[in-house]
């Protein structure tokens, strides 16, 4: 491992003993930006922390860590870190006024991207360790008490996964397991395949313990995560490799499990088994994150996205066959360089044709070091601004008429939490609408079941539903 040594006077360490950082209960801050990967491996950082003695705590202005688990996917993101960064100096001054010494690590994809860069910019941070590198944490933060900063940004995903603890802790009945990281895609706008590295597959007998234990510990839906998650190729047991529809197969007869999902595919990944399981596996949930970009084929092509518009619409279609109600998320960029009026026209045109159950949208934001940031045709801010608010437009009235399409329907929802209103609690349907539940309470239904539901109204970003018993009691 490259433990590379940075000077600790340079970063204004004061010397904990390591006998003290290993008995005494100290506090622990994580703060996750970015995708659901980083939410597992925040969980997992924390996992592997508890041995040393750190305990999780929301404030960060009290913690004796503090780390920034973050992401570099578009320049907005990864500036955010560097004003978090800015407050966190002010926090670790005080502290030490106090006679307090406090930890921060950058962790995450800034952290890979930027690597010293990130000291550089900010000379109080004690540690800088990329995805790869976490379950060397441990280690990083004993040897930053006696040596001072620590910057890791090594990439092998195999030792890490064989390196993290079992222990697994579930807050609530809903959790993410990482079968897959990194990617081979290399998209010509995208920074993950440099900072999460190659394609690596989990064997499916680690996922399946690792699915039983998440289960043991009270959840009751998995969502299997990955860069490129339905590229999973896992060795099984018998030493063939399993496709993700295969290992939801298996994973759907860990008893208990209820619901399953799975994010982030690629159009070009979605393979015969994988789209045959969304009919007959009944643990998968009708729904589909499935990120097409653009629907322009010249743009595509810019992109390396590796298909046509028709090929992502092809895939649709056999999904709705296999899955008659299955609801469609996608990812867009707009203003990639080059795009025309008549490119953007033609992502609205796929969009209308999908008609997607909601979708996230983005500005076109040039990484360095990938190739279409050096591209010369950029598209300018405005237009950019312009094409993004129009899409967004047409993207909320889809996800609203999704809405609306689902009242009246009586459905499962896995509750997650106490809602606003008295009595009320909210979950997910199995079509990823966030449903508040009125009534929830004087029902008997609580946080962490699943429970019948009928949805009554529809908004925006939600539905508002009451418990089906209910309904029928009051009819
Ligand atoms: N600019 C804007 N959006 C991006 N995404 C990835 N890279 C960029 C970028 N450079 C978006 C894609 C991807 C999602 C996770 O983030 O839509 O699917
Ligand atoms: Fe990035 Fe996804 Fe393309 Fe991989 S497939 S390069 S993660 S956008």
């Amino acid at each position: 491992m490259a433990h590379t040594r940075i000077a600790a006077p340079a970063l204004g360490l004061k010397q904990p003993t390591l006998t003290k950082q290993a008995l005494s209960p100290k506090k622990l801050h994580i703060r996750t930006y970015g995708c659901q990967m980083n939410v597992y491996d925040s969980g997992r950082m924390a996992d592997l922390l508890k041995p040393l003695g750190f305990v999780a705590s929301d404030d960060a202005a009290d913690a004796d860590m503090v780390i920034l688990n973050t992401c570099h996917i578009r320049e907005k993101a990864a500036e955010k870190i560097y004003s978090e960064l800015g407050r966190l100096k002010t926090i670790k001054k005080n502290l030490a006024d106090e006679g307090r010494h406090m930890v921060i690590a950058v962790a995450g994809c800034v952290a890979q991207a930027e690597g010293e860069e990130v000291t550089r910019r900010a000379p109080w941070v004690d540690m800088v360790f990329g995805p790869q590198a976490y379950h060397h944490l441990p280690d990083m933060v004993q040897a930053a008490a006696r040596q001072g900063g620590i910057i890791d940004t090594e990439f092998p995903a195999k030792p890490k996964f064989d390196g993290l603890p079992e222990a697994v802790e579930v807050t609530g009945s809903s959790a993410f397991l990482t079968v897959q990281e990194g990617c081979d895609k290399f998209c010509t706008f995208c920074v993950v395949p440099y900072t999460r590295g190659a394609e690596y597959s989990r064997p499916a007998p680690d996922v399946i313990d690792e699915a039983s234990r998440l289960v043991d510990a009270g959840a009751l839906e998995i969502t299997l995560l990955g860069q490129n998650v339905n590229a999973y190729h896992g060795t099984a047991a018998d030493g063939s490799a399993w496709s993700l529809g295969r290992l939801m197969a298996a994973l759907a007869e860990v008893p208990g499990l209820r619901r399953l999902r799975y994010t982030t595919s690629h159009p070009l990944d979605m393979d015969g088994e994988l789209v045959a399981a969304h009919r007959d596996n009944e643990a998968l949930m009708p729904y589909l994150h499935l990120p097409v970009q653009s629907g322009s084929d010249r743009i595509l092509a810019g992109m390396n996205r590796r298909h046509k518009a028709a090929d992502y619409l092809k895939v649709i279609e056999a999904l709705r066959r296999a899955r008659p109600d299955i609801a469609i998320s996608g990812d867009f960029i707009v203003g990639f360089p080059g795009e025309t009026e008549a490119d953007f026209e033609a992502t609205l045109g796929l969009v209308r044709a999908v008609g997607y159950a909601s979708a996230y949208s983005f500005k076109y934001s040039p990484r360095p070091g990938t190739p279409a940031s050096a591209l010369d045709d950029q598209v300018p801010e405005a237009a950019k601004a312009e094409r993004l608010a129009i899409l967004q437009d047409l993207l909320d009235a889809q996800q609203l008429a999704f809405n609306r399409s689902t009242v009246g329907l009586q459905t499962e929802v896995l509750l997650e939490r106490a809602g606003k209103r008295a009595g009320q609690l909210v979950g997910r349907s199995p079509y990823m609408q966030a449903v508040h539940v009125d009534g929830a309470e004087s029902a008997g239904l609580e946080a962490g079941a699943v429970a019948a539901v009928s949805i009554e109204e529809a908004h925006p970003n939600s539905v508002r539903a009451v418990p089906a018993r209910a309904k029928a009691d009051a009819a």
